[in-house]
């Protein structure tokens, strides 16, 4: 796995997000997906300006979703939706034909699974995927074990991931499960970039590097494609 080591946060998300800003350019119509979590939050505030200013036109672009809480809407505080749509999507003027995002209110989450399959297929695949790493190693939701032969599909929740998910609701809530793409559709991706900030990701980033193609540490599934690379800024970098 090739990695980048950046100054800082500031730096991380400058890069990524034009490593996105270059896949649009080569090609217009390109099929983005951007995790939610907090630390691809730089990215979106980077293409949100460079939107702006005219350097990027997203006007045929598409985008898809990588996860979301099952039982959590757009109304949720911190839910893969509210966070997107929040700093991402509302900035920028598209179409609704132009995203596709997991519904976590679903009552029939297996039929939304083959729904964000179809977009995904209906472009041919994706030509960007923009991943942070959990604590845990997981990949979306793709969690320690995670099969690597799967499309969209339910998740039960490791306790890492749900204890981590206060930071984002602001309180406890009873998530057990997600839905997520799988690790075929990540590694079927033309071009693959995971991005960590800060030390308390130092410990994972380098277990990962570290180590060989291992599914207890979902993030080292990725080792398995040619075009992966991880970016980091020197928090996140200590133990490497
Ligand atoms: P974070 O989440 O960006 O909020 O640290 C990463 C993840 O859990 O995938």
């Amino acid at each position: 796995m090739n990695v980048e080591i950046v100054e800082d946060y500031q730096a991380l998300s400058a890069t990524v997000a034009q490593r996105v800003i270059d896949t649009v350019t080569r090609k217009p119509d390109a099929l983005i997906c951007i995790a939610g979590g907090d630390t691809p939050l730089g990215v979106f505030d980077v293409l949100v300006r460079a939107s702006e200013e005219g350097n990027v036109d997203f006007s045929r672009a598409a985008f898809v979703g990588l996860d979301e809480w099952l039982g959590l809407g757009k109304a949720d505080k911190g839910s893969c939706r509210e966070m997107v749509w929040g700093h991402f999507f509302s900035r920028l003027t598209l179409r609704d034909e132009q995203i596709c995002f997991f519904d976590g209110l679903t009552t029939d989450p297996e039929q939304e699974c083959r729904r964000v399959d179809r977009f995904i297929a209906g472009h041919g695949s994706i030509d960007i995927i923009v991943l942070g790493i959990g604590m845990n190693g997981h990949i979306g939701f793709n969690e320690p074990g995670a099969a690597q032969d799967t499309e969209c599909h339910v998740v039960d929740l490791d306790e890492v991931t749900q204890s981590v998910s206060v930071k984002y609701f602001g309180q406890a809530r009873d998530v057990k499960q997600g839905i997520s793409l799988g690790m075929k559709t990540i590694l079927a991706a033309k071009s693959v970039v995971v991005m960590a900030s800060g030390e308390k990701k130092a410990a994972i980033v380098a277990q990962t590097l570290r180590s060989d193609i291992d599914a207890s540490i979902p993030a080292t599934l990725l080792k398995a494609h040619p075009q992966v690379q991880m970016l980091v800024d020197k928090g996140a970098a200590a133990q490497l």
